[in-house]
């Protein structure tokens, strides 16, 4: 680290002879532009499989190695050994951060560890099997419900990491569920319309609830858990309920406690961060919707992503460049948020479990070595899919005060169904593709209209397009490692760990203690609160 200084000047530098340049000159200037600052991945040397466009960022070749030179003094490659290696690197928790193991397979690069003590595979694919096979079961009708009945739906009741990831995935691979397979509901809010709409017309007996927490103690999830046994329990008896309730975590003992049969607790390791525990037995969901066989595609995709990340040199490597380009953005260029947005509806929840994955980790002020940190670290992540976006706010980002850098994220070669004809699929792709690079395009560009300052496009604000071949489990997998190895970079150059997440716990505490003051007029309060708490309970007729 010791040299990093040096090199955070020199990109202030480099920062300083860019910032003014018209992008537009860049492309003029070097007609080879996007061959040179634009990268795919093509395992085996196969035809390029997710590819990333950053040739619409004001970086120059010398700017890139700059870049490159920050993360070689920021020890970025022996961060990549220490968690390949299973180091603590968590260290406030001092855990290993080990979720890629979830997608590996017996003979993984991370699975030979001498001592079979060390070897987390066998125990990996053991509960992987486990939750594969009880998927199946439920698609084709082996496990029903009490009555016989088929299961129709899945009410997954989790919150955070154990609701973001499968949530989203399932509904970006909707094209890949399976015939018979049961709907999906998702329930994660405390609030009670959300279970209560979930299950609004679902037949109970028809239904398997899974209970999704890494802890099993979340106040939401417990309490929307407790809601669902009551439901349950009133149709089917409540010893009868174990065919409909499931359990996915860390803590078995706790699930037992709470009622879930042994057979259906589905468990995972400390080693998984919450955020990243789709690939453990929290995807269970996602292959109850695409079944075991697309679902060990989409770990075989992320799979080539932990490779790539592995083997790659930094200035080849998909998640290094990617989030050096994040690093120049926020703090070189100053920018305080980056907006995603896939041009894909089916990726609609994508922003969402990127805002988790990335602020939940990254969102910190204190170093690893426990001192305040003296530069920016992760920025606001947030976005909505193209094209709706266009209508809603690229009027801000096209000619709004702020900068905010745009990640396009655009699937290409959607399937069809029997409701379009090829030639209308077509169509509509292709208009959805068109938009996509119109909106980079404009953004790097602009439009000068000098006689009318309110049509003015100023330009030069930066974007990066990732192109993935199509929306399917394997590109899926690729596509969601390429943002997790991402925010490890980022975090290894701001010096903090990014695998804890403390700053979630001040408010859960704070709600425990304001909870009696509801009911108890007496209850002691923060002077803070309490003239809330006075009011609401007025509002709410309490005397
Ligand atoms: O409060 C934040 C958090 O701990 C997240 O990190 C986590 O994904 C979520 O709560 C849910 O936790 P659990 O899976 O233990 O219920």
């Amino acid at each position: 680290m010791k040299n990093s200084e040096n090199m955070w000047r020199n990109l202030g530098d480099h920062w300083q002879r860019l910032a003014a340049r018209p992008m537009a000159a860049l492309f003029d200037e070097n007609p080879a532009r996007f061959a040179q600052f634009s990268l795919s991945l093509t395992p085996g040397g196969t035809d390029a499989l997710l590819g990333l466009d950053y040739s619409k960022t004001a970086l120059d070749a010398a700017a890139r190695a700059a870049l490159l030179d920050l993360a070689r003094a920021c020890d970025l490659d022996q961060g990549r050994k220490d968690l390949f290696g299973g180091q603590a690197i968590n260290r406030t928790e001092h855990r290993a951060v080990l979720h890629m193991a979830l997608r590996g397979t017996s003979d993984d690069f991370y699975a030979r560890h001498d001592d079979p003590a060390t070897n987390l595979m066998p125990m990996i694919l053991a509960e992987r099997g486990r939750f594969l096979a009880f998927a199946e079961n439920v698609i084709h009708g082996r496990h029903c419900g009490a009555t016989g009945k088929k299961i129709r739906h899945v009410i997954n009741i989790g919150i955070g990491g154990s609701d973001l990831g499968p949530q989203m995935a399932v509904r970006a691979l909707a094209a890949y569920h399976q015939p018979g397979a049961p709907a999906i509901h998702f329930v994660s809010n405390v609030d009670p319309a959300h279970w209560m709409d979930a299950v609004r017309g679902v037949d109970p007996n028809e239904s398997l609830v899974i209970i999704a927490s890494k802890t099993f103690t979340t106040s939401e999830t417990m309490t929307n858990a407790r809601a669902a046994r009551a439901w349950l329990s009133a149709a089917v008896g409540e010893k009868n309920i174990s065919n409909h309730l499931v359990a996915l975590s860390t803590n078995i003992p706790l699930a037992q406690k709470f009622g879930v049969a042994e057979k259906n607790i589905f468990g995972f390791w400390d080693w998984v961060g919450g955020r990243y525990s789709l690939w453990s037995s929290i995807g269970l969901s996602l292959a109850l919707a695409i079944g075991a066989d697309n679902f060990l595609q989409f770990l075989a995709g992320a799979r080539a992503m932990d490779r790539h990340f592995h083997d790659a040199e930094f200035g080849e490597n998909l998640p290094v460049l990617l989030g050096l380009i994040g690093v120049w953005h926020r703090n070189l260029c100053g920018y305080t948020s980056r907006a995603v947005i896939p041009y894909s509806e089916r990726l609609a929840r994508l922003p969402a479990y990127l805002q988790q994955l990335d602020m939940e980790s990254n969102g910190k002020s204190v170093g690893l070595d426990g001192v305040a940190v003296t530069r920016p670290t992760g920025p606001v992540v947030w976005g909505e899919p193209g094209t709706n976006a266009q209508h809603a706010f690229f009027q801000l980002l096209h000619q709004g005060r702020d900068i905010i850098p745009v990640e396009f994220i655009l699937p290409l070669n959607a399937r069809g169904d029997a409701s379009l004809s090829a030639a209308q699929l077509q169509e509509q792709q292709n208009l959805l593709i068109a938009n996509c690079l119109a909106q980079s395009e404009a953004l790097a560009t602009g439009e000068s209209h000098a006689s009318d300052p309110a049509r003015d496009f100023a330009g030069n604000r930066p974007s990066v397009t990732i192109l993935l071949r199509r929306l399917d489990p394997f590109h899926l997998g690729m596509l969601i490692a390429l943002y997790e190895y991402r925010v490890f970079v980022e975090g290894k150059i701001w010096g903090i760990n990014s695998f804890d997440q403390f700053g979630v716990e001040l408010g859960k505490k704070l709600a425990m203690r304001i909870l009696p003051a509801l009911t108890h007029a007496n209850a002691a309060i923060s002077p803070v609160s309490q003239g809330l708490v006075r009011a609401i309970a007025a509002m709410r007729g309490v005397k």
